[in-house]
């Protein structure tokens, strides 16, 4: 977890950019959950117009107008003495009264009314005052019918008009609010993507220079193609877990938080029962932790094993062929491709697990809700609308938790991923500058001086290579190595730039010891032709260039021109723009070692070393290179490995290394009196 908190700490630079997306991401949030009550306050708008329209169609009784007891036993008393009385003036009376009382109720029954009053007025024996009174009440009551008549539908229409101009704001609203959302999503999404893009480049930048200063040792004990996978699929896999979990993760939360508050608020009762089944989801995905990450990190692992080997083998896809191990090879890359299969298929059956729990919860959440919710609104407790409401809430609250459970699955992946990176980024070169180091300042060629020098290779069981190694070069002198193979020449060579640092001894240049310098003064004097040189895929030019980036065309030529190479590559078809391939496919042995011993010339250093460097050269352009080797060596100090004495001749101190000490020392004339290695090796050469 601590290395998926560094991984994040990259994207510190891209705060500002974080925090819109942040906010982006809020606003969305807020906008969406607008929605439900949206189409909550719809539903209920729909039943209220239903509702209206129903009572308008079942008369005022059916909207539930209850008659008072006082009045209704008036009534009843009027409506005994109507049916009774057999004076017409009683009756009349009786009918006038009892249309009185219908319209003085408190809800007034004017219809009852007008019917007791045309009674009267139809009357043929009614008193003649009885007859006018009935008269002008009925005037009075029909006024009043048609008041009350035209008033309850205005009512209506204006509570459907309010109701009507009310859902036309919420849907402008909506309207716009979707258009707001959908301008946001697209911020949302491409932010995030935006500052990771920027991270995952920044950590690549920072792993590639990291890791290319790391020691040789750390180098040379693990294939090149693993190294790329982790600088290039690591990072890769951590931006993308990174990115879908915790951005996920961040946005899920919130929503979560803000739609359980909502939920809480609206019915606290109905929202603890739809919580109820979250602790499943928490026991699953606790228990899938552990397994989820392991799987992940075997995957990452198995795909670095593949892409080493892989890498490995096709950068020696010659001896592959020659040796006709290409079934073999394809074997081996069958079980790591089987390996990584079998690691992602219990990847993905954990992650189904994962996402099943998520699912389960969902629904489970959703059924407990929806059964609730049709209890409550049949019992006529709550109103569709909520209901609806809470339901589309209650969606909204499992919708992240299923993301939570892709993003869970990502994040493990994601602790693997880091957890490499940082692994590489913690590992810390074994060469590095001393405190106190300071610049090497060399004017001219310096004296080289090993003493009792013990060396052996940081692998898992060391053997010690050098042994009590001393020699001394004189400043501007020629020192030639020679001796059987294996004996620690290369070795004894690849101290004095600092590849290794010796386990005891000293080495000093000018009587500096070379753990007191800077390592990039002390490279920077220190010309090499490796035993093995490498041309990287580019022009000849460009290759030369390495030696000196920024040297001039004329400069170019005369290194291309001191170390013989100036003929050959003329003669090729783009001269010095010639591409050459990785390795320096397309050149031969000799051609390789000439483009590199033009590539140490041009750096013009006061130290040269070089192992071997006519090792691939015809007899005439090896006398070529070793008079060009004499013209150069002027004012360095060289040291050259050779096999072939004819090399060592020339030189004025020749060193026999073998077992990883100097057996015999001094000029090649010296050592021929001396009759010792040197000189029977040199009977049997020159015979
Ligand atoms: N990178 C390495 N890791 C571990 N051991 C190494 C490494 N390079 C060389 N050795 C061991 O160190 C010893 C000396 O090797 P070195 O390359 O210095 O010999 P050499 O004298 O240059 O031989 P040659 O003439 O064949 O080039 C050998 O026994 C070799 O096995
Ligand atoms: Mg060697």
């Amino acid at each position: 977890m601590r290395n998926l908190w560094r991984f994040l700490a990259y994207s510190r630079p891209y705060k500002k950019l974080l925090a819109v997306a942040l906010t982006a991401s809020l606003l969305r949030m807020v906008m969406s959950t607008y929605m439900p009550i949206y189409v909550g306050s719809v539903i209920n708008y729909v039943e209220d117009t239903y509702k209206g329209a129903r009572q308008q169609d079942d008369g005022p009784a059916a909207a539930g107008q209850v008659v008072p007891l006082d009045a209704e036993d008036a009534i009843t008393n009027l409506t005994a003495t109507i049916e009774t009385a057999d004076a017409p003036e009683e009756k009349a009376k009786a009918l006038n009264d009892r249309g009185d009382a219908y319209i003085g109720l408190s809800t007034p029954q004017v219809e009852k009314a007008v019917a007791d009053f045309t009674a009267v007025i139809e009357m043929a024996d009614a008193p003649p005052g009885q007859k006018a009174r009935a008269l002008s009440a009925r005037s009075a009551a029909y006024d009043k019918l048609a008041a009350t008549d035209s008033a309850a539908a205005a009512d209506i229409t204006d509570a459907r008009r309010k109701g009507w101009n009310r859902l036309t704001v919420m849907t402008g609203l909506f309207a716009w609010l979707l258009l707001l959302h959908m301008i946001v999503t697209i911020g949302r999404v491409h932010l995030p993507q935006r500052v990771s893009a920027s991270v995952v480049r920044d950590i690549r930048y920072q792993l590639y220079a990291h890791v290319q200063r790391l020691s040789l040792g750390f180098h040379t004990s693990r294939p090149s193609g693993t190294i790329t996978s982790r600088v290039i699929t690591d990072v890769q896999t951590a931006q993308q877990s990174i990115e879908l979990g915790l951005i996920v993760t961040l946005q899920g939360g919130m929503q979560i938080v803000v739609i359980a508050c909502i939920m809480l608020y609206m019915n606290w009762l109905w929202a603890l029962i739809c919580f109820s089944v979250v602790p499943l989801f928490l026991i699953t995905t606790h228990l899938l932790r552990r397994p989820l990450r392991t799987a992940s990190r075997r995957m990452l692992e198995s795909t670095e094993q593949m892409s080493g080997h892989v890498h490995e083998r096709f950068g020696m896809i010659r001896e592959v062929q020659s040796f006709g191990a290409e079934g073999d090879e394809q074997q081996q890359v069958w079980h790591h491709t089987e390996q990584l299969r079998s690691h992602s298929v219990r990847h993905s059956l954990l992650n189904g697990v994962l996402t099943a729990a998520g699912e389960g919860t969902t629904y489970l959440g959703l059924a407990v809700v929806l059964l609730f919710g049709i209890y409550c609104v049949s019992a006529g407790k709550v109103r569709i609308g909520d209901f609806t409401t809470f339901y589309l809430f209650t969606q909204r609250l499992f919708m992240p938790v299923q993301w939570l459970t892709g993003a869970y699955g990502q994040l493990q992946t994601a602790t693997s991923a880091t957890e490499r990176i940082f692994e590489f980024f913690d590992t810390e070169p074994k060469v590095q500058n001393s405190p106190n180091a300071t610049a090497l300042e060399l004017h001219g060629a310096p004296v080289v001086r090993l003493e009792n020098v013990y060396f052996s290779y940081p692998v898992d069981k060391p053997q010690i290579v050098l042994k009590d190694l001393s020699f001394s070069a004189p400043p501007g002198s020629r020192v030639a190595l020679v001796g059987p193979s294996g004996g620690g020449k290369s070795t004894a060579l690849s101290l004095l730039p600092r590849f290794y640092d010796v386990q005891s001894g000293h080495i000093l240049i000018d009587d500096r010891e070379v753990r007191d310098v800077t390592v990039e003064s002390l490279r920077k004097a220190i010309g090499i032709v490796p035993q093995e040189p490498v041309l990287f895929s580019g022009t000849i030019r460009e290759n030369i260039l390495y030696g000196r980036r920024g040297a001039s065309e004329d400069e170019v030529l005369q290194a291309a021109n001191a170390a013989n190479a100036h003929g050959f590559i003329m003669a090729q078809e783009a001269g010095y723009d010639t591409v050459v391939g990785e390795r320096g496919v397309g050149l031969s042995g000799g051609q390789v070692q000439r483009i590199a011993i033009a590539r140490a010339f041009l750096k013009d250093p006061p130290i040269l070393i070089m192992d071997e460097p006519t090792s691939n050269l015809d007899a005439i352009s090896e006398s070529l290179i070793l008079e060009a080797i004499d013209r150069l060596a002027k004012g360095r100090t060289t040291f050259l490995v050779a096999h072939r004495l004819s090399v060592a001749r020339s030189a004025d101190v020749v060193l026999v290394i073998d077992d990883g000490q100097v057996l015999e020392m001094g000029s090649h004339e010296e050592l021929l009196d001396l009759g010792g290695i040197y000189c029977d090796l040199w009977r049997r050469q020159v015979g």
